[in-house]
């Protein structure tokens, strides 16, 4: 069933079931009311007759004259009322028909203490009112003088006249009832068709997404439960359009590095192709061979360092290489690295200086350790001509800070944003100015910090020359080691 037509549904029988309720107690109510006003009455009537009879018998005359009880009975007949009176010694004096009654003992006895009776639904055959099956109210009032019963008169009354208000009650209450429920159905069906309308525009908007559009947003209130469920689909959206972004980068990402990587790749196969050819058309004159030999040498070992280079990228990254962490003095290492790459430096008319104290405890992995600080090194001097190149280093609270600093060619803020992303090189057209080429060297410096649980920065200026700055923390000290 349709969720407006449950809702209207559910309006009905709470209409139904309160006006049924109301009219229920209502009707008994009235029922109880006209019962108790007809009782009155004739209480009043029996009361009024009672006070006559007792003048009467102080006069001395019998008990109130048929012929004024005649004149009686007439007047209360229009009232549908009938009347019977008995004397103190249970006998009907009045009306003198044949057919008179009696009391029975045990009602005789009853009035005789003064005690009223009400009679109701007397449908018996000594009523008053002869053979009817109607319901049926009356009093039975004793009329005492003191102590002892003077008389008893009866009054009885069709019930027509107790029924009356009870069935005009019953007929308002049903006019009630229709109208109730027409207004009721009119506002459930306003009421649920709002509700049910924002609920569509839920629907509607979850099939958007469904279908992949993450532009999707309601508009909410900050009223009910619908609002609130309109607010979590649309963080909801946010977040599924965030990843949904973050995925397409990622595809993005994977198939610019399949590209970087044939184009890599291509460059040295292209130039060992080349010189294979010429061999076997035998193209290349004798003294040169040699020469081509090297360089196709060279560019094998290239091949041969791109593809290790980005296998120990792959292995730092999906956390497959162990770290041996131990606490050793970097000073020594600095000092080694510097007598390592002196030549390459004074290739490059560089000045390679070590400003650190003697002893400089460090905790990390001395072997990756090494691996950061040469590719770094090797940078400096690759980015740097006729300059100074200081390896510096520190203790800082809980840790070890490192930094080379050279004042070669620099990069623009624009170009440091990407320096750790594999392939990346600031002027692919400088690629082989020096040692590094395959732009993998910041790549795996970055997945190995952030493996120690460290941290690398860089201050560059084009023109004025670049600073890395590594940090490597103390036993327990080591932050968040991330994934990537
Ligand atoms: N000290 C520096 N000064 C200026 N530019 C730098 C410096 N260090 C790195 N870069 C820039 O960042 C890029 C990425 O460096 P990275 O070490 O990752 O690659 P690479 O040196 O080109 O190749 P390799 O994989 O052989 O190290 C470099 O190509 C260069 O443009
Ligand atoms: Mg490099």
């Amino acid at each position: 069933m349709k969720l407006i037509y449950q809702n209207m549904l559910s309006f009905l029988l709470i209409i139904v079931t309160t006006i049924s309720i109301i009219g229920y107690s209502e009707i008994g109510y009235a029922r109880n009311q006209a019962y108790t006003q007809n009782y009155q009455r004739m209480e009043s009537y029996a009361n009024s007759l009672g006070n006559l009879a007792e003048a009467d018998s102080q006069n001395g005359t019998a008990l109130l004259s048929n012929n004024f009880l005649n004149q009686l009975e007439y007047v209360l007949r229009g009232d549908d009322a009938h009347l019977r009176i008995f004397n103190d010694k249970n006998e009907q004096i009045y009306p003198k028909t044949k057919a008179r009654i009696q009391l029975s003992q045990e009602v005789f006895t009853t009035l005789k203490n003064g005690q009223e009776i009400r009679i109701q639904n007397n449908h018996n055959e000594n009523s008053p009112i002869s053979s009817t099956k109607d319901a049926y109210t009356g009093v039975l009032v004793p009329w005492m003088n003191g102590k002892n019963l003077v008389g008893i008169v009866w009054i009885g009354s069709r019930v027509k006249h107790v029924e009356r208000p009870i069935l005009m009650a019953k007929r308002n209450l049903l006019r009630a009832l229709l109208i109730t429920v027409a207004v009721g159905l009119l506002l459930s069906f306003i009421i649920s068709y709002y509700s049910t309308k924002r609920i569509k525009r839920l629907s509607r908007a979850t099939q958007k997404v469904a279908s992949g559009n993450f532009n999707v947003q309601i508009e909410h209130k900050d009223s009910d439960e619908i609002d609130q469920l309109a607010e979590n689909f649309n963080k909801m959206v946010q977040a599924l359009k965030q990843s949904n972004e973050e995925v397409k980068a990622q595809e993005e990402r994977r198939d610019q590095f399949m590209a970087d990587a044939a184009h890599e790749m291509r460059t040295p196969l292209t130039t060992i192709n080349g010189i294979l050819e010429g061999l076997q058309y035998d193209a290349i004159p004798e003294d040169s061979k040699p020469k081509s030999i090297a360089l196709m040498q060279r560019e094998t070992k290239r091949l041969i360092r791109l593809v290790n280079e980005n296998l120990d990228y792959e292995k730092i990254r999906n956390n497959q290489i162990m770290l041996v962490k131990t606490n050793f003095n970097a000073t020594i290492i600095l000092h080694d690295l510097k007598s390592q790459l002196k030549q390459n430096a004074a290739k490059a008319n560089d000045e390679l200086v070590v400003e650190a104290p003697d002893q400089l405890p460090i905790y990390a992995d001395r072997d990756r350790f090494t691996q950061v600080m040469v590719n770094l090194v090797q940078n400096a001097i690759q980015f740097t001509h006729d300059g100074k190149i200081i390896i510096s280093g520190k203790r800082i609270e809980h840790g070890t800070q490192l930094s080379v600093k050279d004042n070669g060619i620099g990069m623009s803020k624009n170009q440091t944003k990407y320096i750790f992303e594999r392939f990346f090189k600031a002027d692919p057209s400088r690629a082989r100015m020096g040692t590094g080429e395959s732009g993998l060297g910041l790549a795996i410096v970055s997945s190995l910090i952030k493996q120690h649980g460290g941290k690398i920065e860089v201050f560059s200026a084009p023109g004025k020359g670049s600073t890395f700055t590594v940090t490597f923390y103390d036993k327990g000290y080591e932050q968040f080691v991330a994934k990537n």
